[in-house]
């Protein structure tokens, strides 16, 4: 099977002019979903597309996306419980997993994020998180917390326990993520990830290109 690329574009970038030129340079290749800011999907027709987040259904919910929204968009990929959100956002497992299970049901390929903070034990920490794995899910992202926009990007070998931990448990998609580039992404790949989700080097397009 070929490796599957998630580029994770965060609150980025800043400017109309600036999306556009990117979608413009990313060559389409259907093993890639790129998953910028909504007000930036209009743009990316050609591409496959994810949402970075989506709440639970439509209605009074102020500045949410819903996964009906999605689905009418032809929006078929979601990221949900990235450490950003979970950090900056507030999202509890409990709030996740609702989510999963409200993406499931519009049949949105969800890629669920999971991953320790420095410090903790992983797999007490993925144990967790996986708690909201539901079958049906497309892919777990294994996305150390300590890793992600640091350039201090996990052991592959290391990260082989968390995708070892992970199969076992869910048989889904395992990809990694955090701190990814095209200089180290092949390592994870040939420790058997299905692929890899990208933030910062996603911007870059000569840094996504060689990925590709
Ligand atoms: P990074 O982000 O590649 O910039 O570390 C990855 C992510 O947050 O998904």
């Amino acid at each position: 099977m070929k490796p599957l690329i998630i580029a994770n574009w965060k609150a980025n970038p800043g400017s109309v002019k600036e999306a556009k030129r990117l979608f413009k340079a990313i060559p389409y290749n259907r093993q890639v979903v790129i998953c910028p800011p909504s007000c930036y999907f209009y743009l990316g027709k050609k591409h496959k597309l994810g949402s970075q987040n989506c709440f639970l259904e439509t209605g009074a919910f102020t500045g949410e996306l819903s996964p009906e929204m999605l689905k009418s968009l032809r929006i078929d990929y979601v990221i949900l419980g990235h450490s950003e959100r979970r950090e900056y956002f507030k999202e509890t497992d409990e709030l996740i997993r609702e989510k999963v299970k409200a993406c499931l049901k519009e049949k949105l390929k969800v890629i669920l994020c999971v991953g320790e903070k420095k410090g903790q034990n992983t797999l007490t920490i993925l144990k967790r998180q996986l708690s909201c794995f539901e079958k049906g899910i497309f892919a777990v992202a294994y996305e150390p917390v300590w890793a992600i926009g640091t350039g201090n990007f996990c052991n592959p070998e290391k990260a082989k326990k968390a995708l070892d931990f992970i199969k076992k448990r869910t048989k889904t998609k395992v990809l990694y993520g955090g701190s990814v580039n095209s200089s180290n992404f092949k390592q994870y790949l040939k420790q058997g990830f299905d692929g890899v989700l990208v933030g910062g080097a996603s911007l870059n397009i000569k840094e996504l290109k060689k990925m590709i």
